[in-house]
């Protein structure tokens, strides 16, 4: 079953996918009668914040459905939600299929899904068709809201179910969604991206953007202030180009000014950034916020101009820097963090060095650093002169080492003030410890007890432990 587009908007979806809910759990409250235990189900995530998103919406369908989570893959239902960005998140994917196999061999009653952006890619459909039969269900990206339908398509059928479409542009909206952290959560503004940066495998595995109309936004950030929630980031692969697609365009910048209004709500994160489309305007929203994090994620990707334009970045080194000198100005505690890719095709040692100038004139708080992976279907992957392996782990290590040096000095800056943190959970090592995060996204470690959870306390930065601290609260 494959679609082209899907250009029905239907508003009864939810309703409909809600009836296989509904009969999903009768069929299976019997099993598990028969059974004498609760039926369980374990989601494992790949990749990035959309896709941890995506899989709590999974969850929340499993649970209506009368599924209990478990920790491990020893469960009645299984779930990879996969990611494909790089080469190597692929590769992890189908090393752990042959346990799930094992693991079906034991558990007639087990059920195993894949979806997510690497089953966007035919090839890797025909290989999991071909070589691994025991699955049970594939689905894309775009039809997650689907799930209970596709249980109920693999029940009253004999072979794998594979439902994959191409894009959509249909957005259900007021399908369940269950919350990993009670007082933090994600919210989608928009899916997908036009962006096509040469190197990048996510406009072909996520789709044309769309935005959600902001009215549903608005009211889905109200439900989860009432139900707890105190921090909200919102998600998109480019927030900054928010709105352009609704029917009344707003700005992003627009759209944080009526989330800033939301009554109980404390922390506003969003991500992720382009440079390309981070306007002034944002700048002034961010610089005038009692809400928004001091925190700017700012992907750069490389600071050569020669190859940012290979990339299709639409920016050049000139611009990041003088967008970075905006954003100081405005803002001169700001938190920044960026993407950074070492060899892309045709990277020379110069190019190299001025990504490594980027990273000494703006001073990243941290930096997500990736070696180039080929992404087959993407314009780079047929591109000459890929660098040679050795050679890109070379300006790897150099570019980590600043990276590193950079990203302590700038984090230990903070030693001996009191700053808000909100506590997110016990620490895993020290049951006395509570974990909670800065505002800038800094964890902080301190004596307290687990009914601080959720909630913002004042806590003095007693020492730095070089990506942490360990605090006292006051
Ligand atoms: N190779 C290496 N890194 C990549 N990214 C995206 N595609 C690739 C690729 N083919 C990185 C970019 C992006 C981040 C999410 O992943 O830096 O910002
Ligand atoms: Fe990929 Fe570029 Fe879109 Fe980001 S903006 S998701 S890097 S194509």
């Amino acid at each position: 079953m494959r679609k082209e587009i899907n250009i029905n908007v239907s508003e009864s979806e939810a309703q409909r996918q809600l009836q296989f809910v509904d009969e999903l759990k009768e069929i299976y409250q019997k099993k598990s009668d028969e059974l004498g235990r609760p039926l369980t189900y374990h989601i494992a995530t790949f990749g990035c914040q959309m896709n941890a998103k995506d899989s709590e919406k999974l969850a929340g369908i499993l649970e209506k459905i009368g599924f209990v989570e478990t920790d491990t893959e020893v469960a009645d239902f299984v779930a990879y939600n996969t990611c494909t960005v790089r080469e190597n998140a692929n590769t992890r994917v189908y090393g752990r299929l042959g346990y799930l196999n094992s693991l079906k061999k034991k558990n007639p009653n087990m059920m195993i899904a894949l979806c997510g952006c690497m089953m966007q890619e035919d090839a890797v459909v025909d290989k999991i068709r071909k070589s691994y039969r025991f699955v049970d269900i594939i689905f894309g990206t775009h039809n997650i809201f689907k799930l209970a339908e596709l249980i109920q398509a693999r029940l009253s059928s004999k072979s794998m179910i594979i439902d994959i479409w191409k894009d959509t542009d249909q957005i259900v909206e007021d399908l369940p969604s269950e919350r990993k952290y009670k007082f933090k959560a994600g919210v989608n503004i928009m899916y997908g991206c036009n962006n096509f940066c040469s190197y990048c495998i996510v406009p072909y595995v996520r789709g044309r953007e769309r935005s959600r109309n902001p009215e549903d936004i608005l009211r889905e950030i109200r439900e989860l202030v009432a139900d707890g929630v105190v921090e909200i980031m919102l998600l998109g692969q480019n927030v900054n180009s928010y709105g352009k697609t609704l029917e009344n365009p707003m700005t992003f910048a627009e759209l944080l000014i009526e989330i800033e209004k939301i009554e109980g709500l404390e922390r506003i994160r969003f991500m992720t950034s382009h440079p390309k489309d981070l306007s002034d305007s944002l700048i002034e929203v961010m610089k005038n916020s009692k809400k928004i994090c001091n925190h700017l994620h700012l992907p750069f990707q490389s600071g050569s101009t020669k190859i940012l334009k290979i990339m299709n970045r639409k920016y050049t080194k000139e611009d990041y820097l003088s967008l970075v000198d905006r954003i100081k100005a405005a803002m001169p505690n700001i938190s920044l963090t960026t993407d950074i890719i070492i060899g892309f095709p045709g990277e020379t040692e110069e190019d190299f060095l001025e990504t490594l100038d980027v990273v000494k004139k703006v001073r990243y708080d941290s930096a997500y650093t990736f070696l180039y992976s080929k992404r087959t279907g993407t314009p780079a992957a047929n591109m000459e002169s890929q660098v040679e392996d050795s050679v890109a782990k070379d300006r790897f290590d150099r570019l980590l080492k600043e990276v590193q040096a950079i990203s302590s000095e700038l984090t230990s800056k903070h030693q001996g003030s009191i700053q808000k943190v909100l506590v997110e959970e016990i620490n895993e090592q020290d049951p006395t410890l509570m974990t909670g995060r800065l505002s800038n996204n800094v964890l902080v470690h301190f004596k307290g007890n687990k009914d601080m959870i959720g909630k913002i306390f004042n806590v003095n930065l007693k020492e730095c432990k070089g990506f942490y601290y360990i605090g006292e609260l006051v």
